[in-house]
């Protein structure tokens, strides 16, 4: 055990902290927008068979390997195989880390604006057309977009700092719940608008026909990315657990929550989408032309505008901040650098990465490498590519190197007979788990055709 490591207090706490991290913009904005590039119905059915069949049972492995080793990723690999080149999979997290905070920060600094524009009532009045010319307006700005993500990054940097617990957590039980409630009611304006149902049924009506082994790979990327999984955050989250805490029941409840969101997010776009003309596979700035649609038709509007945009403010802020710790926790625990110092490192790194991918909207709109903007090569790279290669790691390790006796303990309790559940859970990762996630690589990158 590392001194004076801080933890959750209560079980409500960590449920409230994993949940903040896995739920944010990952659910609101990238999940419709993903799903839209992606044809529908037929992703969003893959995206839940993943989170059902890898996302619960990698949470729970990540969980349980960040309490048995009460230290960052890094160090948690170290202390629970040491002498192996394991540590490896530290690394990459805290890489990703940087990747996904970059551009991370340049949406939620989008969503700061939106809570400002909300504020100011910037969208009454305005046409289906006016509003995406706003977005296009302001995001291929230089200035106020890359400002935003350095605002948003400071937030992010100052609750960190402050440590964890009194901070985010105590306002994340409050707020999350309230983020809850307001996309219910914008659900119940979405499927009242006439046309609704052309959206409802480009979302759940699966077209087979539209699905291709990249959108297989994006539905798995998708579910990593949302429950925050293959980075490090459960196992940094997991460290601060308490041992007398189930895991089981923690890693379904948060995984449940989070894609109860998605779902909801989902309902309130697309009907919308549809009835506004609105093209589904208009990329990362779906959710910014849609919404604000919907609220010039509803009473209220105004004031469910405001409230939206500092919930979404809020949810990218209880997600940024569980990136920002593992980079902090890895730089304080190896590096023995101070809180503030780690952070400060680290706001600096991603503070020029996150400006660069706000450009990528402007200025470096033409500038390309691998054929991506910078924007895109972060977001599809980190998501695609890491998050799996990591999360496949993951299994192979508490399936095939950790000892099954130790996964057990910190799963069922010490000296408990392992039950079915368990047995099925050990199953899915040691087989079925790297056999999924190897062949959706290897089919989308073509070395294989099925
Ligand atoms: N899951 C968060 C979201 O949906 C983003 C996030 C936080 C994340 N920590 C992560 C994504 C770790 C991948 C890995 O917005």
């Amino acid at each position: 055990m590392q001194q004076g490591r801080d933890g959750f207090s209560s079980r409500f706490g960590v449920i409230a902290a994993a949940a903040g991290s896995a739920i944010g913009l990952g659910n609101i904005w990238r999940f419709p927008y993903v799903l839209g590039e992606n044809g529908g119905g037929a992703f969003f059915l893959v995206y839940m068979a993943f989170i059902l069949l890898l996302g619960i049972p990698l949470m729970l492995t990540e969980m349980s390997i960040g309490r048995a080793g009460q230290r960052n990723p890094y160090g948690t690999f170290r202390f629970l195989a040491p002498k192996t080149k394991w540590y490896l999979v530290g690394v990459m997290g805290v890489a990703a880390a940087f990747l996904i905070l970059s551009f991370y920060s340049a949406v939620a600094g989008w969503t700061l604006q939106y809570l400002y524009d909300a504020i100011f009532n910037n969208f009454a009045g305005k046409s289906s057309s006016e509003l995406s010319g706003m977005f296009t307006n302001f995001t291929s700005g230089v200035y106020t977009p890359s400002i935003w993500t350095l605002v948003f990054l400071m937030m992010t940097g100052l609750v960190v700092v402050a440590g964890v617990e009194k901070g985010i957590e105590k306002y994340a039980k409050i707020l999350m719940p309230m983020l809850f409630v307001i996309i219910i009611i914008l659900d119940i304006r979405a499927i009242t608008l006439d046309g609704a149902e052309e959206g409802l049924e480009f979302l759940f009506k699966p077209d087979f026909s539209k699905l291709d082994s990249k959108a297989v790979l994006e539905a798995l990327g998708q579910s990593f990315f949302s429950l925050s999984l293959g980075m490090g955050t459960m196992i940094t989250y997991g460290s601060y657990i308490n041992k007398k805490e189930k895991l089981f029941s923690s890693a379904t409840s948060v995984s449940i929550a989070d894609t109860l969101i998605a779902v909801l997010a989902g309902v309130a776009i697309f009907p919308a989408v549809f009835a506004f003309g609105i093209q589904p596979d208009s990329g990362p700035g779906l959710v910014f032309i849609t919404l604000p649609n919907v609220f010039q038709q509803m009473p209220g509007g105004y004031v469910f505008s405001v409230l939206f945009f500092f919930l979404l403010v809020i949810a990218a802020l209880t997600s940024s901040i569980s990136l920002l710790e593992v980079v902090v926790s890895y730089f304080t625990e190896e590096l023995k650098l101070t809180r503030a110092k780690a952070t400060i490192v680290a706001f600096a790194g991603v503070g020029v990465f996150g400006v660069l991918c706000s450009l990528s909207s402007g200025p470096l709109k033409d500038f390309h490498l691998l054929g991506f903007t910078i924007f895109d090569l972060f977001d599809y790279t980190s998501s695609n590519i890491l998050l799996p290669v990591a999360g496949l790691l993951i299994v192979l390790f508490a399936g095939w190197k950790w000892k099954r006796m130790s996964v057990a303990s910190e799963i069922l309790g010490e000296g408990i007979k392992e039950n079915t559940l368990f047995k099925l859970f050990m199953f899915i990762i040691k087989f079925i788990a790297p056999f999924a996630i190897t062949l959706v690589f290897l089919n989308a990158v073509g070395l294989l055709k099925l």
